[in-house]
């Protein structure tokens, strides 16, 4: 089974979002499990001090290696990955999406403050992992995102496994264009290709917008 460890100064930030629909219902039957612990419980002294001021001096706090460290040893190395949610970190794809999926789970360190001591990063092996070109005020969002991401690609999570083939990123593309009824709306009309009825002029169409769309929105995807 899929099991997520947080580490977090805020575990009631979880499970969150990912407590319903699609992950919700999945982790109340038991496909998943996920536990946050408090990271504070490894803190020092009487106010559970998890930092301190940077060596070098410089505005802000970092988190000490030792209080880290002391949280990623509790639960054990069980050959789960270890992530530490940081901007500077390799960005997040679909592909690790579905390589975490189809593996053990994930223990995530969500950090606060300035950043980490660097020590714990290189001593306890950590992966920085980036959601995206952008900075959050903590990692607590980016591990609901690749959770999010994870979960739903677990066997079992998903209704139709087929739904999953023709998304986007899988094939290196982005989805093609939906429409329902009506037929016409505001003026617009469905493309009259969806509504032929022949499976291979839709299927065409399909393929063709695919790589329209991701052309014009995403070069770099190659499509
Ligand atoms: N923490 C702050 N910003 C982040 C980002 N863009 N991705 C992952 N973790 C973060």
């Amino acid at each position: 089974m899929f099991r997520a460890t947080l580490l977090t100064l805020f575990p009631e930030m979880f499970p969150g979002p990912l407590g319903f629909s699609l992950a919700g219902d999945a982790l109340a039957r038991g496909l998943w499990s996920l536990e946050a612990q408090q990271l504070r419980a490894h803190g020092l002294g009487r106010h559970r001090v998890v930092d301190d001021t940077p060596a070098g001096g410089g505005p802000g706090m970092v988190m000490r290696a030792d209080v880290l460290a002391a949280a990623l040893d509790a639960p054990g190395d069980d050959g789960r990955p270890r992530l530490l949610m940081s901007p500077r970190g390799v960005p997040f794809r679909q592909a690790l999406a579905r390589e975490w999926a189809a593996g053990p789970g994930l223990v995530i360190l969500c950090p606060r403050f300035e950043g980490v001591d660097e020590r714990v990063i290189e001593g306890r092996g950590l992966m920085e992992v980036s959601i995206g070109d952008y900075v959050l005020s903590g990692g607590e969002v980016a591990a609901l995102a690749v959770l999010d991401a994870c979960v739903r690609l677990i066997p079992g999570v998903m209704g139709k496994p087929e739904s999953g083939v023709s998304e986007s990123f899988e094939g290196g593309l982005l989805e093609y264009p939906q429409y329902t009824r009506p037929r016409e709306w505001e003026g617009r009309a469905i493309p009259e290709a969806l509504l032929s009825g022949d499976h291979a002029r839709i299927a065409r169409w399909r393929r063709e917008a695919a790589e329209r769309v991701t052309r014009e929105r995403r070069p770099d995807l190659g499509g």
